[in-house]
């Protein structure tokens, strides 16, 4: 076991002022949630700064997005430790140096031990390719197909110890059209995810958005177990932008 890391600018992090949210992103592989977050923040709409992205994949390129983006990219190898527990705890210490108000788990491919997930209860939240309950775990895209099901889409909530069990946030739905390969499924998923998980980082770091309980609670409100299903009109007017056909 090691407790090593590489970072880009270990010995350089520069306090952020006090009222700066601060956001540390996970990651394992390609990042495009991690640059849809960033694109917010360049556009000053996230509510708040990614201080740091750390993947436990050495050459995941969502680290290359970090640092394209000046954001603090850092690499924990998991197979340097001989446990579940051990890499967690260093998990845990890197996180912490970062002080962060929010972690985001962006296709971060790791089962989390229960010191992990208690740690940043209530302030950690993922996102998921399905409608949750629905297929939790891997491979959504292709249960979805064979079940023939008319619709799936992707969820964001707030993690808890149930394996993508958490109290949901928000839902973005996409039909599944006659003849859809699970490529193309999965690529109108991924669509949605970049608009809906910007959005839920956003209330979160407003602080509309929050869990209590069993529950996510947007502005004073419980939600519905499957969260608030976002329209893609609605995400639109959330983002202020003009999404066009995505
Ligand atoms: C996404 O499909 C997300 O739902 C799942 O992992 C994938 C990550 O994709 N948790 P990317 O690395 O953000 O492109």
């Amino acid at each position: 076991m090691s407790d090593t890391y590489a970072s880009d600018t270990l010995n350089e992090l520069t306090p952020e002022p006090a009222d700066v949210r601060r956001v540390v992103v996970l990651i394992s592989g390609n990042g495009s949630n991690l640059q849809a977050l960033i694109d917010e923040q360049t556009h000053d709409r996230l509510g708040g700064e990614i201080v740091a992205v750390i993947s436990n994949v050495a050459d995941a390129y969502g680290l290359q997005r970090a640092r394209d983006a000046g954001i603090d990219a850092v690499v924990l190898p998991h197979g340097e430790y001989d446990s579940r527990e051990a890499y967690d705890g260093a998990l845990i210490k890197v996180i912490e140096r970062h002080e962060p108000d929010l972690v985001v788990l962006a296709g971060f491919m790791r089962i989390l031990s229960s010191r992990f997930v208690q740690r940043f209860h209530g302030r950690m939240l993922n996102i998921h390719p399905s409608l949750l309950p629905a297929y939790r775990g891997l491979n959504t895209h292709a249960k979805a197909l064979a079940d023939g099901v008319a619709e799936h889409g992707c969820s964001v909530h707030f993690v808890t110890e149930e394996l993508d069990g958490g109290p949901v946030a928000i839902q973005a739905v996409v039909a599944i059209n006659e003849g859809e390969s699970e490529a193309s499924l999965k690529e109108k998923v991924h669509a949605r995810e970049h608009l809906i998980y910007p959005i839920a980082v956003k209330w979160f770091l407003e602080g509309r958005l929050r869990l209590d309980g069993d529950a996510a609670v947007l502005d004073g409100t419980p939600l519905p177990p499957q969260g608030l299903r976002l329209s893609h009109a609605d995400a639109a007017e959330e983002l202020d932008e003009d999404l066009g056909d995505v």
